[in-house]
């Protein structure tokens, strides 16, 4: 019966893109869990450790992962399938312009770059930060990765395609899944452009270790201290 119904969700094209919205959403929602777990970074190396090692050492983990990237294998193959069912009906309908439901923004004009940029990106995350040698503890080997000027601008690319690529689709899933109503519509947009500014917390992460910010913190923060103690 659950089986039965799942394929009718596949088969329709508006199931489709309700799977999509549905998956982009609890992306959405990792991606600002994620956001507020990397600003523990600013807490010192005991809690981000402390905290990385709850993670890792946690038997729920390895499910939520496995949640995780299921829901990014549904969403990246649902994209490519609304895409090509779009790019099909507008060869058969060459005449018709295309409405932009709430305006073209860049976000929407560039949704499908911004998702290509993404993927790689992820993929390069995750060979670096994921799938390495973590001897050194995780807060050395993020704040070190951080000092690399050519890590830098990877991380700034891909918050900045983060941020542009939900300024659209967290507002898009809602509408998709027939939550919009006239009087909190402009809500939904203004969550929708906090949340893509959220993403930029990404960047500033990376350029504040890069900018030593933590080690001009520290040298005050001793100064203060050797103060103190004369
Ligand atoms: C300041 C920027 C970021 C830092 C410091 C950071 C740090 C980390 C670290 C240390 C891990 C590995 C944790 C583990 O081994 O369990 C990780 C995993 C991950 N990161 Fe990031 N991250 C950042 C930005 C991002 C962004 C922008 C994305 C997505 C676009 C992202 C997506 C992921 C994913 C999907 C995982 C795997 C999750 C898991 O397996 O638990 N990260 N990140």
């Amino acid at each position: 019966m659950k089986l039965l119904f799942i394929l009718r969700v596949f088969k329709t094209s508006i199931g489709r893109k309700q799977l999509m919205a549905i998956t982009g959403l609890l992306l959405s929602l990792f991606m600002l869990i994620h956001l507020a777990e990397n600003l523990l970074l600013f807490k010192g190396e005991e809690w981000y450790n402390g905290w990385v090692n709850i993670l890792i050492t946690n038997p729920l983990t390895i499910y939520l992962e496995i949640g995780l990237l299921i829901t990014f294998i549904i969403h990246i193959f649902m994209g490519m399938w609304v895409r090509y069912e779009n790019w099909i009906n507008s060869k058969v309908r060459k005449y018709e312009t295309i409405n932009w439901q709430g305006g073209r923004t860049i976000g929407s004009a560039t949704m499908l770059y911004t998702a290509i940029i993404l993927l790689i990106y992820i993929i390069f995350h995750l060979l670096h930060f994921k799938f390495t040698d973590h001897s050194m503890g995780f807060y050395q080997m993020v704040t070190s990765a951080f000092r690399n000027k050519t890590f830098v601008l990877i991380y700034i690319t891909g918050s900045i395609a983060l941020a542009l690529h939900l300024s659209h689709g967290f507002q898009s899933a809602f509408q998709t899944l027939g939550i919009n109503h006239e009087k909190y519509n402009i809500f939904i947009k203004i969550a929708s452009y906090l949340v893509a500014l959220m993403m930029v917390g990404f960047a500033m992460i990376s350029l504040y270790y890069f900018f030593g910010f933590d080690i001009k913190a520290d040298i005050e923060y001793n100064n203060l201290v050797e103060m103190t103690i004369e």
